[in-house]
């Protein structure tokens, strides 16, 4: 069939395709340990389930504004003034279908066809290929493992070209968990605004951070905020993944050029899934330092034994759940040479399932979910260090 080009111009994410195997493998019965999965494994808050109940016994089941209800837009805004010091209007907020479908908006309102977007390695695969569907230039620099892939201006300004209209900043990151500085990210913030290239800050892990270091947003640099593009979500930070509400904050332009499309696209987000969200960001804030607390622990854990497997180096991951080991100790060994092998090998000898660093733009790695229950950890952390002992 004779499909656009368009949509040929990106691949379905290669994340899907470890998810896939292990699913074969389960269906035939085998004990599969997943480290694949990137959302956590909490249920959604009693409270956040209750305003949703409540929300369909009100009938509140209909259409609502296209860009979200006024409230929702309101506690989005007050919820990130509270904790980042912002200062965003309602009219510089518009409510998406999750933060995917926001930063989706977001290139689809301010990428030119041939226009560049710097993109730090390693990436979240999906930044890449908007870029590619909307007919832009993904422009990848490179942050390395020995500074913990932290992101500089430094590094930043080698990628810019006179045709860059965007840089996309996740920080905490995924895959590495790297967590910018905030002074540096005041600095890249002023460099794009040097510049004239719009800043997109994907803050969808913000809420999990590691040591004491409090959430910060570069939407605090309110003098800045011509340039800069906040895109946010409540899946992780409230264990909210299928319920679908996602956040921007930028320039009202911005904004109504978001409403404008979705007024074709999607239409309103789901109605009861912002009273769920309206519940979680102006309600009982607890659940979110349960999860980091699990967290915590989890990562102290999967840290320490990864480093206690010989060839194995992990950078400290300040945030988010992943883990981003480098095991190219293994390459060259049971005919594996490179991380895609490698995560083969691994669920196919060990039945354990990693994502390999290829879909992330880096090759020596493998990216661990932590958002897995302790004895889940134990077992496939096991299973990983006896397979790199074999090899
Ligand atoms: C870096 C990053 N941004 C955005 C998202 C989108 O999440 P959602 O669309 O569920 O809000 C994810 C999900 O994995 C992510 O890892």
């Amino acid at each position: 069939m004779k499909l656009t080009e368009r949509i040929s111009r990106i691949s379905v994410s290669k994340t899907m395709a470890v998810m896939e195997a292990a699913i074969k493998l389960r269906d035939q019965g085998i004990d599969v340990v997943d480290f694949g999965p990137g959302e956590p494994d909490f249920p959604t808050p009693e409270n956040v389930k209750r305003a949703a109940v409540r929300a369909i016994e009100a009938n509140f089941t209909k259409y609502t504004a296209i860009g979200g209800i006024k409230e929702l837009r309101k506690a989005v805004v007050e919820k990130h003034a509270r904790d980042f010091n912002s200062k965003y209007d309602i009219s510089e907020c518009v409510v998406n279908l999750g933060g995917k479908h926001a930063l989706f908006n977001i290139f689809a309102a301010v990428v030119e066809e041939g226009d560049d977007v710097v993109i730090p390695t390693p990436y979240w695969v999906t930044f890449g290929d908007i870029a590619r569907f909307v007919n832009a230039n993904p422009i990848f620099v490179r942050t390395h493992e020995s500074d913990g892939f932290r992101l500089t201006a430094e590094v930043l300004a080698r990628g810019l070209t006179p045709r860059t209209r965007m840089v996309v900043v996740n920080s905490p990151n995924n895959p590495s968990g790297a967590v910018l500085d905030d002074a540096e990210f005041g600095r890249i913030a002023q460099l794009c605004r040097e510049r004239n290239v719009f800043l997109l800050s994907d803050e969808c892990y913000s809420h999990f951070l590691y040591d004491g270091r409090k959430p910060f947003s570069v939407g605090s640099h309110t003098d800045l905020k011509s340039h800069i593009i906040i895109a946010g979500s409540v899946s992780k930070t409230y264990s909210m993944t299928g319920w679908r509400i996602g956040y921007i904050l930028a320039h009202p332009e911005i904004i109504n050029a978001t409403i404008k499309l979705q007024s074709h696209s999607t239409s309103n987000p789901t109605s009861i899934s912002q009273k769920a969200a309206l519940e979680a960001l102006s309600g009982p804030q607890e659940s979110v330092g349960i999860m980091l607390a699990e967290y915590a622990k989890r990562r102290k854990f999967v840290l320490e034994r990864l480093r206690a497997i010989p060839g194995v180096k992990c950078a400290e991951p300040g945030g988010a759940f992943y883990a981003y080991p480098n095991i190219s100790a293994a390459f060259g060994r049971s005919g594996i040479k490179d991380s895609v092998d490698f995560s083969g090998k691994l669920l196919e000898k060990a039945h354990v399932a990693v994502t390999p660093g290829e879909a992330f733009g880096t090759n020596d790695h493998v990216r661990i979910s932590y958002a897995t229950s302790m004895e889940q950890l134990d077992k496939g952390l096991n299973r990983l260090h006896e397979f790199m002992s074999g090899l």
